[in-house]
């Protein structure tokens, strides 16, 4: 297993399914047996430059699980890359805690972490993409389908760092991703790139598509995420305008397979994206896919931090 976690494109297929085996083996452990001080003693240092409910909560419930602690470090406190140096940064807290989890704008500063710290480093979102999250989304396809490779993945809308990872973890582990984006609102050519290379190892297909519709016919899985993500709050009127063909509505939702299900990384902003109807629906996951957030890290966090 590499020292960090920081996007799906480092991982192998057999070492994401074993990442994915083990959070299916924890999850189950929790809930039959409680849990289990697997990483007593350890400490996460998470670093938020960017707001969160899941990440935050999930990681830090995820270590008290595990017997460990997490401790919260808002950007105000460190000033990371202005008040100190990202490297000081990461070799001063290589020296307290056992691992480091940051959420930041630009990737290369969680890049810059992973070189300097000794410790492992987790990406807990980047402009580049959301790896954690990835996990949790495939966690969840597992528990609605019998097998992955195979299945039609549709993600509509803004080709962000969600659906960067959704569509790296699908090519790697054999899924058909299809993404409808609006032009202009394209993924980037350099994760493309890889995707292919992935896709053509796993057999699955690659879609690029700017009709939505045409994009969940026999979708067995649609996934959306914000029109606007953190940092791009200056240009939310604009992509108001461009994105509502892309909303996932129930009209959206009866063009794909009937026991299709509906994904979010949360949060939500019901009547864009998606309407309340959808999100609330019998065919949505939202909320046990938000859950796996926990489980999934589990996996990550016993992986890298176990001695
Ligand atoms: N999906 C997700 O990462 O949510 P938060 O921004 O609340 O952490
Ligand atoms: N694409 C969103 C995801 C939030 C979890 C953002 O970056 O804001």
């Amino acid at each position: 297993m590499k020292k960090d976690f920081l996007a799906i494109a480092d991982y192998s297929p057999d070492e994401l399914n074993e990442l994915l085996n083990l959070a299916v083996k924890l999850k189950k452990e929790y809930f039959e047996h409680g849990n289990q001080p697997l990483l007593k003693g350890k400490v996460l240092g998470m670093i938020f430059n960017k707001p969160s409910l899941r990440t935050r909560i999930s990681f830090d419930m995820a270590m008290r699980h595990l017997g460990g602690d997490a401790l919260f470090i808002s950007p105000n406190e460190i000033g990371l890359g202005k008040r100190e140096s990202i490297a000081d940064v990461a070799r001063v807290l290589s020296g307290y805690v056992q691992g480091i989890m940051a959420r930041v704008f630009e990737h290369d500063h969680v890049l810059q972490l992973a070189k300097w710290a000794d410790v492992p480093v987790i990406n807990g979102l980047s402009d580049y993409n959301h790896p954690c999250q990835a996990m949790a989304d495939i966690l969840t396809i597992k528990e609605n389908f019998e097998s992955l490779p195979g299945l039609n993945v549709t993600y509509v809308g803004d080709g962000n760092n969600v659906a960067v990872s959704l569509m790296h973890v699908c090519a790697k582990l054999g899924l058909n991703f299809t993404i409808a984006s609006p032009e202009g609102y394209d993924l980037p050519e350099n994760t493309i790139k890889l995707a292919r290379e992935f896709a053509t190892s796993s057999g699955s297909s690659l879609k690029f598509l700017r009709d939505p519709h045409q994009a969940v016919a026999g979708a067995q899985v649609i996934y959306t995420d914000t029109w606007t993500s953190m940092g791009q709050e200056e240009e939310a009127l604009k992509r108001e305008k461009v994105f509502p063909p892309y909303q996932v509505n129930q009209a959206m939702l009866s063009e794909a397979d009937s026991e299709a299900i509906v994904l979010h990384c949360l949060p939500a902003h019901r009547g864009q994206e998606i309407t309340d109807e959808v999100a609330d629906g019998s065919h949505s996951r939202l909320f046990p896919q938000a859950h796996n957030r926990l489980h999934a890290q589990k996996a990550i966090l016993l992986r890298l931090l176990q001695g």
